[in-house]
């Protein structure tokens, strides 16, 4: 185990495989243009493999790939398929807006996918084309049906809850993720790069959440469990499970065993990182892997973040980076680093 200044393992890499989406929520991508990573630069699935084995050789054990839109890049179960040989590799995810699920989820399967989430803010179409700018509510509740379907077990859905915009549909998506059999988790609206619209007036928090569910539910109690996830869970009298990501108001930070890995081999140590380490230079320039290695220990065992701590203790908290420094380095959005 590879511990950070702090003592926090490397374990949990999540791996961008594309900046493209094909929504643009209004907390990721709210605006008109955005400036795209390079063609050339983005990696092969045989550097991403490799990159990723590396990895998995220094302690990661959690992979997810996530976008963008990961389902956007072509032949993505391909990629599917090569990480799923590591066996390493004991937890390989999918985060998606699920819009081409539906015809995606049997070959991501069969490709040796574990687990699905799928992020999905609102079950009212309106709502949805408001949101994202985009008309494809049908196809993502097409491709939560095919998750199950496709022979996948433990199905999440992520939901954005923002206030004034889906927070009197908190009881509707539990509703609707008992019926769909998923998991849903509500997650609360930060201030990440690209969040260009953010402020704190409209983060419907955990307690706030907790407030609108106990009143409809009765009793919620929570789930005790010892993991870096960074979800807490909680039961509803009727057992059903939900979960909170409440990042804005109490981060995770003390437990976060993540990184990430943009589509061209960037890798940030923090969801805040300003500044990250470009590992597809040395890849491309044929260095070995004691010698990627050589980049990666180091930094690891150097990192002192604790991003989202860091924003709680600001007293006034606004938008992390300005559109004009979004522009001129896209890898400090939120769809390049991996929602
Ligand atoms: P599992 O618990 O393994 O299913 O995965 P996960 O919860 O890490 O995955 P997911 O991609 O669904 O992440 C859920 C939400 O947590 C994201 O959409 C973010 O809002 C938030 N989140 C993810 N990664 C980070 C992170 O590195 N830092 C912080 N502060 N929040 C994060
Ligand atoms: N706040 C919270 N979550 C965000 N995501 C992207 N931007 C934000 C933000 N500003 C996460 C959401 C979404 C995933 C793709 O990225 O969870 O479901
Ligand atoms: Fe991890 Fe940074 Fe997110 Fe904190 S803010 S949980 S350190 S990625």
């Amino acid at each position: 185990m590879i511990p950070d200044t702090f003592g926090r393992p490397l374990r949990n890499l999540r791996v961008s495989v594309t900046d493209r989406c094909n929504l643009r929520c209004q907390y990721c991508m709210p605006e008109e243009e955005y400036v795209w990573l390079p063609r050339e630069d983005i990696l092969t699935f045989e550097e991403t493999r490799e990159l990723v084995d590396i990895f998995t050789e220094l302690g990661v054990d959690k992979v997810r790939l996530t976008g963008g839109e990961p389902l956007l890049r072509r032949n993505v179960e391909t990629l599917v398929r090569l990480l799923a040989e590591n066996p390493r590799v004991t937890d390989l995810a999918m985060t998606t807006n699920g819009v081409l699920l539906a015809e995606q989820a049997r070959a991501l399967y069969d490709a040796g996918l574990h687990r699905v989430t799928v992020s999905l803010d609102t079950l009212k179409p309106e709502r949805f084309r408001a949101l994202t700018r985009r008309d494809s509510h049908g196809k993502v509740l097409e491709g939560v049906d095919a998750v199950g379907r496709a022979g996948f077990k433990g199905l999440k859905i992520d939901t954005v809850v923002m206030r004034g915009v889906n927070d009197d549909e908190v009881v509707d998506l539990i509703e609707y993720g008992k019926r769909v059999k998923a998991e849903v988790r509500f997650i609360e609206y930060m201030d990440v790069g690209g969040a260009t619209q953010w402020s704190m007036d409209q983060v419907f928090s955990r307690a706030d959440i907790l407030g609108v569910l106990g009143e409809y539910y009765g009793r919620i109690e929570p789930i005790v469990e010892e993991s870096s996830a960074p979800a807490d869970r909680y039961a509803l009298p009727d057992g059903a499970v939900f979960g909170i990501v409440a990042s804005t108001t109490a981060p995770f930070c003390s437990q976060c065993d993540r990184s990430r890995l943009t589509a061209d081999g960037m890798w940030y140590l923090c969801l805040y990182a300003l500044k990250g380490i470009d590992l597809r230079k040395p890849l491309r320039e044929k260095a070995s892997r004691e010698e990627i290695k050589a980049l990666i220990v180091p930094g690891w065992q150097a990192r002192r973040d604790r991003g989202a701590e860091e924003r709680l203790k600001l007293r006034d908290r606004r938008v992390l980076v300005q559109v004009g420094a979004l522009k001129a380095d896209p890898h400090l959005e939120m769809h390049t680093r991996g929602g």
